[in-house]
């Protein structure tokens, strides 16, 4: 039994790999805002799945729900997230001030409450839930794809430049998924996978000691593609 910190756990891919990882016998620290759903989610799992309430943007609070714990967790899923699409035409610097509060900087924020418990423990692993989207800029999805290169990028620079720590740095880059953040916008998506599925893939792929974590592979590969192309046919094609 394994215990996990899991951010964003009130709905999508987050509340689906809560499920999922309780089913397989590990201890949850469930955290989002809408503390409701989390309670209503453990009446169901059991005590397995410890519900707090939590922004992940406050980062006072996050230090005092960290502090609190009565165990220091095995694996941090930092999953919160914020979708910002169709940010078309109008630059809004707001928009890329909200998206990185939560998509990097909440993620953050727990990294630097376990880093150094981690390193004294000898061990621990950080989970990065970030995105294909941030390998390449999508139209309409400026902040939100710099969040998550942005996120991507740190976790790779953490891995290589901290290295006798015995932390495993872990980035999930997925493409599509069928979540209540994506509801409504999926025109143009393309190989959406359902939640449940994306759960599945992400605990799997941390069980088995990856490192990076992205699907599907289709996906992966277009955007691997799109990545050698020079910036401007890149955005020649995007426009
Ligand atoms: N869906 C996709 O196609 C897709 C693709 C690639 C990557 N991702 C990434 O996967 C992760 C999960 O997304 P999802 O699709 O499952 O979205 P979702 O269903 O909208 O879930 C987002 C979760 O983040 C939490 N959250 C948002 N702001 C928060 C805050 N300030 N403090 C604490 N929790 C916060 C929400 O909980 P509360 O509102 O209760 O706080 C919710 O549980 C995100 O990082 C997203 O960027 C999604």
């Amino acid at each position: 039994m394994a215990v996990y910190l899991i951010t964003g756990a009130s709905s999508g891919i987050g509340l689906e790999m809560t499920r999922l990882a309780v089913a397989r016998g590990h201890k949850v620290y469930a955290l989002a805002r809408r503390i409701d759903l989390l309670r209503e989610e453990a009446a169901r799992l059991g005590e397995l799945m410890q519900p707090v309430e939590c922004d992940v943007t406050d980062r006072a609070r996050v230090h005092e729900v960290c502090a609190s714990l009565p165990e220091l967790p095995d694996v941090a899923l930092l999953n919160a997230g914020l979708g910002a699409f169709g940010d078309k035409d109008t630059f809004n610097r707001d928009s890329y001030e909200r998206v990185f509060a939560v998509n990097y900087f909440g993620a953050l924020n727990f990294i630097g409450e376990f880093y150094e418990p981690f390193v004294k423990r000898g061990r621990g692993v950080f989970v990065g839930v970030s995105s294909l989207a941030g390998e390449r800029a999508l139209p309409g999805w400026p902040a939100y794809c710099a969040s998550k290169a942005a996120l991507t990028t740190t976790l790779e620079g953490m891995a290589i430049s901290y290295r006798r720590t015995g932390i495993r740095y872990v980035t999930v880059r997925p493409s599509f998924i069928d979540t209540p953040m994506t509801a409504g916008q999926q025109q143009g998506m393309f190989l959406i996978w359902d939640a449940k599925r994306a759960a599945r893939y992400i605990l799997d792929g941390i069980e088995a000691g990856k490192i990076d974590i992205a699907f599907p592979l289709l996906t992966r590969l277009l955007v691997w593609f799109a990545r050698t192309l020079p910036i401007r046919i890149y955005r020649a094609v995007m426009r």
